[in-house]
């Protein structure tokens, strides 16, 4: 199932710019797999430690880290669901929140990346768009090592109480939900946008 990952480059090694044609043809191809259809085996420790070595690899100014991880996964993530679970019915729309914890109760393993804000020179959008690269980062690696990946929120991201119980302090958000395991289905293409309807050359007025 999983690849192997590289060793960690050392501090200050040169890290050539390379075409990759293997990479370019997976970017073409990648897709999210949905979190219904996520199943055991999902990443064991020492897998889940490469995923998350590979997906901090990203853009960060200042280098703050602004971001961190919490891992749900074994009798823990069942003791999660049940007292997420416990909140939907006091939900708007109890019925369809109740229906949106089946992506988090299948998938055998998640990872919560918590957007973390740091006071100083480098603005809060900018550390929480970092924190949306690493979401992004994970799911291309998790899917380049041959793992099921979805990037869900839901109310429970939103949601004070559910929040508290994941562990969140003030001004920490969730980036999202990382539901990580064995694709039962592979996923179909889906839309895609027109990219030319939302791009044009800026010209001076
Ligand atoms: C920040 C964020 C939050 C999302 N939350 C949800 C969600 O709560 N429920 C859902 O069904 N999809 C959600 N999605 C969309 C899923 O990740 C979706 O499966 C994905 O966009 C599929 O696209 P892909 O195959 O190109 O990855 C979210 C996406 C993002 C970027």
């Amino acid at each position: 199932m999983a690849g192997s990952v590289p060793p960690a480059p050392e501090f200050g090694e040169t890290l050539p710019i390379e075409a990759s044609p293997e990479v370019v043809a997976f970017l073409a191809k990648r897709r999210s797999a949905s979190a219904m259809a996520l199943t055991a085996p999902g990443p064991d420790d020492a897998q889940l430690a490469d995923l998350l070595r590979l997906a901090v690899r990203v853009p960060d100014h200042g280098k703050l880290a602004p971001w961190r991880f919490v891992i749900l996964k074994g009798p823990a993530k069942e003791v999660f669901a049940e007292k997420i679970t416990a909140l939907a019915d006091s939900q708007a729309n109890p019925a369809k929140a109740n229906a949106a914890l089946r992506k988090l109760t299948r998938p055998p393993v998640a990872v919560a990346v918590i957007s973390r804000f740091i006071e100083g020179e480098i603005p809060e959008w900018e550390q929480r768009q970092s924190a949306s690269a690493v979401c992004h980062q994970m799911l291309l690696a998790a899917a380049a090592l041959g793992w099921g990946a979805n990037w869900i929120t839901d109310w429970y991201s939103y949601d004070p109480r559910a929040t508290a119980i994941l562990g969140l302090a003030v001004g920490e958000q969730v980036a999202g939900f990382l539901y990580l395991g064995t694709a039962t289905e592979p996923p179909q293409e889906r839309q895609r946008p027109d990219v030319a309807a939302i791009t044009k050359a800026w010209t001076p007025a």
